[in-house]
């Protein structure tokens, strides 16, 4: 699938070096995994130092404006309103806002209240009110880069039952950034999510979750949380994916809204949090590039 690099040609990473000095040896340690049974990343999947900076100045951005939605959202004003922010903050950084006409999405950002898991349209007919739990997830392209992270803000004061499912899934975030490191597997990281959310009496979405991101908005590998250790694809450094597990209240089970194709709602009407974070594995590691 890659052309072949002789071993004293540059190396495929940009380093200028010789590859037989460089990423040689790196490459041979993934096949010998890839022998030993496991899911690897192609070499497309591993950014160069180059991209990772591409993805980082993305990555701040986004940050960015999820401080701006942090600052600015509240009782009252409309899901509409956080894609107005969104949409500003992101054109005066000179960035472009990634779910608008992404395949056929309306709107700059997913704003998902309570009982709705994921991909909440915006509206001016939707209003948030004091109790409610959102997550505002942002994805922002930036000089060809793609970083996407998001976050859940309670409104005034919520029921505690609610404040924690909010608190209890930023943890699991946490427990999977502890478990990215290079030549581990990505099973390790969702285990220790799944493993927090269980614990709690929590289920997680098991369908829908992360995904490689930098040079696309969705690339491989699939991110799941419902996963065992030592499974999954392989970690190494260069790798940049999403952490972003969905957690239930109540069942993992879910329906999608017909009328827009889009929205993704809890079955049993109990309600639903995520975090997310751009994460890219490092030569010892993590470094989280948005969140
Ligand atoms: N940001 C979401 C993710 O984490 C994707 C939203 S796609 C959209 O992958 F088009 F609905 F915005
Ligand atoms: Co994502």
């Amino acid at each position: 699938m890659f052309k072949k690099i002789g071993r004293n040609d540059p190396c495929w990473c940009g380093s200028g070096i010789k590859y037989k000095h460089c990423h040689e040896a790196f490459d041979e340690k993934i096949r010998r995994i890839e022998d030993e049974g496991h899911i690897v990343p192609t070499r497309d999947l591993i950014k160069t130092p180059a991209m990772i900076d591409g993805i980082r100045e993305s990555g701040k951005i986004n940050t960015a404006v999820l401080d701006a939605v942090a600052a600015q959202i509240h009782a009252g004003m409309s899901t509409q309103d956080i894609d107005d922010i969104v949409a500003k903050v992101t054109a005066d950084a000179g960035a472009i806002p990634a779910p608008l006409n992404y395949e056929g999405y309306p709107k700059s950002v997913c704003t998902s209240i309570n009982d709705q898991i994921c991909h909440g349209i915006p509206s001016k007919d939707v209003i948030l009110k004091e109790g409610d739990i959102i997550n505002v997830d942002v994805s922002t392209i930036y000089k060809g880069y793609f970083s996407d992270s998001s976050r859940m803000f309670c409104i005034g004061n919520v029921s505690p039952e609610r404040e924690k499912l909010v608190q209890v899934t930023k943890e699991c975030v946490e427990k999977g950034l502890e478990q990215v490191k290079p030549w581990g597997f990505l099973g390790d990281m969702g285990e220790a999510v799944h493993r927090h959310a269980l614990a709690n009496g929590y289920s997680v979405v098991a369908d829908i979750g992360g995904h490689g991101v930098g040079n696309e908005f969705h690339e491989d590998p699939f991110v799941s949380y419902v996963t065992t250790r030592g499974t999954e694809m392989l970690m190494v450094p260069g790798l940049v994916f999403t952490i972003e597990p969905m957690v239930n209240a109540g069942t993992d089970e879910y329906y999608q809204d017909e009328s827009n194709g889009w929205t993704f709602y809890t079955e049993d009407g109990k309600d639903s949090a995520q975090w997310e974070v751009t994460v890219a594995v490092t030569e010892d590691g993590y470094e989280i590039l948005a969140h």
